[in-house]
């Protein structure tokens, strides 16, 4: 087999493992995009936005907060060579206020969220999970999505190791919260434990915190 197919060329994918780099500015823009179909089934998403318009234009939104307010230097924006996939990594230390929950809040993201249905339980699941947020110092995963198209292909694995390494050589713990059930066992591949869980008050929506604990060197 010589040459690279389509699906290597939207992952950024030649032969072995994507090629991953920090994020610019010119970036912002396709991974805001890249970001929103991958989260445009997300089952949190789908609680926080009604309907499908509003879901769309709110991840929009929020992603395009969360990657400026962390390129600007609480966080880290990694990305493939293709930009077929992003990770947004919290600095430890950085103030809380900039955490997703409040990179929404520098967004007209809530229009959404206040317009929909379930507004105060969303707000409630919001302050839930930044509350679940342990207070250790760690390295803190706001953000990690891979372009559907590009699913699948070593994108998201490539981004979370070349990051987790670093902050292994750093013998820092990192955490994040999983939206999905079915990433739970990708996450723990990567050697995040489950530490509970987060539910919305009407048990709609469930999101798992994760803890990782740093890897001693060569291990
Ligand atoms: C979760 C997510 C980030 C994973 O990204 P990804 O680029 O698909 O991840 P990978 O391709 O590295 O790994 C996914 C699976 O494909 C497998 N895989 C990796 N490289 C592969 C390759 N070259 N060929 C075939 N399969 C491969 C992996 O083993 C992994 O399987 P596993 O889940 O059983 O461990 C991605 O599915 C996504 O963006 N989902 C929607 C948004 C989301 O849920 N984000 C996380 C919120 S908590």
């Amino acid at each position: 087999m010589s040459g690279i197919g389509p699906w290597e060329a939207v992952a950024g994918w030649s032969r072995g493992e994507p090629e991953v780099r920090l994020a610019g500015r010119d970036d912002i823009e396709p991974l805001v995009l890249v970001l929103a179909r991958a989260f445009a089934d997300d089952p949190v998403a789908c609680y926080l936005f009604d309907g499908e318009r509003a879901r769309a234009r709110g991840l929009r939104r929020f992603f395009g907060a969360q990657l400026r307010t962390m390129m600007m230097g609480p966080g880290e924006v990694w990305t493939t060579s293709r930009a077929s996939g992003a990770a947004i990594w919290v600095r430890p230390g950085a103030p809380r206020a900039a955490t997703w929950r409040d990179a929404v809040r520098l967004a007209p993201v809530f229009a959404d969220v206040v317009l929909g249905g379930r507004a105060s339980a969303s707000f409630r699941l919001l302050a839930d999970v930044e509350r679940a947020r342990p207070t250790q110092e760690h390295w803190y995963l706001a953000t990690l999505g891979t372009d559907p198209r590009a699913q699948g292909r070593g994108v998201g694995s490539a981004l979370l190791r070349s990051t987790l390494k670093a902050v292994d050589d750093e013998g820092m713990p990192a955490y994040l919260e999983s939206s999905k059930r079915q990433n739970v066992p990708f996450y723990m591949r990567h050697g995040f434990e489950v530490t509970g869980v987060v539910r919305s008050v009407d048990g709609a929506v469930s999101l798992w915190p994760m803890w990782r604990s740093p890897r001693p060197p060569g291990g």
